[in-house]
């Protein structure tokens, strides 16, 4: 198949490099087009960027030029599919625009999450909300299509097997690395051999987000604290549920768990679980294939009828990046590129 080509705006920022990394050598996208704020355009990417990543950057992606937030250039470019990885502020104006002009958006801000026409998509758990976008106008106009909030992606991809035992109440505490802050992000002063229990909006974003992602209504008690690590977010949980449940029907229905087929950006297991009793750290954030793409879960328990575990989820990579580009591959596979 000819290859599609896609542009990223937002490409210097954390969740931008990932998009950089892992669009650099795509089967079905030709990353053709990459935008940041005006004073870096006409400079070539490895010159301007303040590379994050655990890794070396691809060469592919070195000498690309940053270019212009122009609709007009991006046409005459051929790109079809926009992966956003703007602030919110600054989606807010930018992705609608960007729909109306025929853009297929897909978007990590949260801008656009609470419209009703809008699908947080996650494939694994709600690939039918995709369907939303004919309701946007699609296929006259383009469409926007987000992610969840990246401690919400981890939550939301665990509990999607276990909906089926009804989920009454979830309390979940969060330990969020520091890249969920995009980078330059938070002063050292502030995070440097400190927790800080507070992360402006989080704890509502996740309540809304996981309810609309799983068509559940449940009680959520959340806490979220940002602690200094660099990537990967740690959740601990715990659910009451409508049936008493064995811990092996948890671990099954994880096991087991494969609802999207045949994407590139799909892990052969989507949730890993290991009941090692340390087991999972924030140190195996970019482990699994594709790296980062898989939710790690352990610590298992049951106690007066409550189910409790933790997981670990790649927070600029499940929780951003790779899963929007895992939602612009299920979109092809659905409806194919007209
Ligand atoms: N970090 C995470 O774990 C995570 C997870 C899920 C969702 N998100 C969401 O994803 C989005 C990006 O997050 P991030 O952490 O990557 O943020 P970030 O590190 O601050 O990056 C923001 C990017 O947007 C560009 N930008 C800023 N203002 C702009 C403007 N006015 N016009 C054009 N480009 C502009 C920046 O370019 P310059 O470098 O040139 O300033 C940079 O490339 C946010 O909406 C965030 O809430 C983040």
């Amino acid at each position: 198949m000819e290859k599609i080509k896609v542009a990223v705006i937002g490409a210097t920022g954390a969740v931008g490099q990932v998009f950089m990394w892992m669009l650099s050598n795509h089967p079905w996208f030709e990353l053709s087009y990459v935008t940041a704020s005006a004073a870096r355009v006409g400079q070539e990417y490895a010159q301007t960027v303040h590379w994050v990543m655990p890794f070396e950057m691809p060469e592919e992606i070195k000498k690309m030029v940053v270019k212009e937030f122009n609709y007009k250039s991006m046409k005459e470019e051929g790109v079809r599919i926009v992966f956003s990885a703007l602030p919110a502020a600054v989606a807010q104006e930018a992705e609608p625009q960007l729909r109306s002009q025929g853009f297929y958006v897909f978007s990590n801000a949260a801008a656009m999450r609470y419209d009703s026409n809008v699908p947080i998509l996650i494939p694994d758990t709600n690939v039918e909300q995709l369907d939303l976008i004919r309701e946007q106008g699609y296929p006259q106009t383009g469409f926007c299509v987000t992610n969840a909030n990246c401690v919400t992606t981890g939550l939301a991809m665990a509990l999607a097997p276990l909906r089926k035992f009804g989920i009454k109440t979830i309390t979940i505490n969060s330990y969020q690395s520091v890249s969920g802050a995009g980078y330059p992000g938070l002063s050292s002063f502030d995070i440097t051999d400190n927790c800080i229990p507070f992360i402006k909006g989080e704890e509502e974003k996740i309540e809304k987000e996981v309810k609309k992602i799983l068509s559940i209504n449940p009680d959520v008690y959340a806490y979220t604290v940002r602690v200094p690590v660099m990537f990967g977010h740690l959740e601990t949980i715990w659910l009451d549920l409508e049936e008493d449940v064995e811990l092996e029907d948890i671990v099954d229905a994880w096991n087991n768990f494969k609802e999207v087929q045949d994407l590139p950006s799909t892990p052969k297991q989507p949730i890993v679980y290991s009941d090692e009793p340390t087991f999972p750290q924030p140190k195996y954030a970019f482990w699994g294939d594709p790296k980062g793409m898989v939710v790690y879960t352990g610590r298992l328990k049951k106690k007066n009828g409550k189910i409790g575990f933790c997981l670990l989820v790649n927070n600029i990579v499940k929780g951003a990046a790779g899963g929007s580009i895992q939602n612009a591959e299920a979109f092809v596979s659905r409806y194919g590129i007209k």
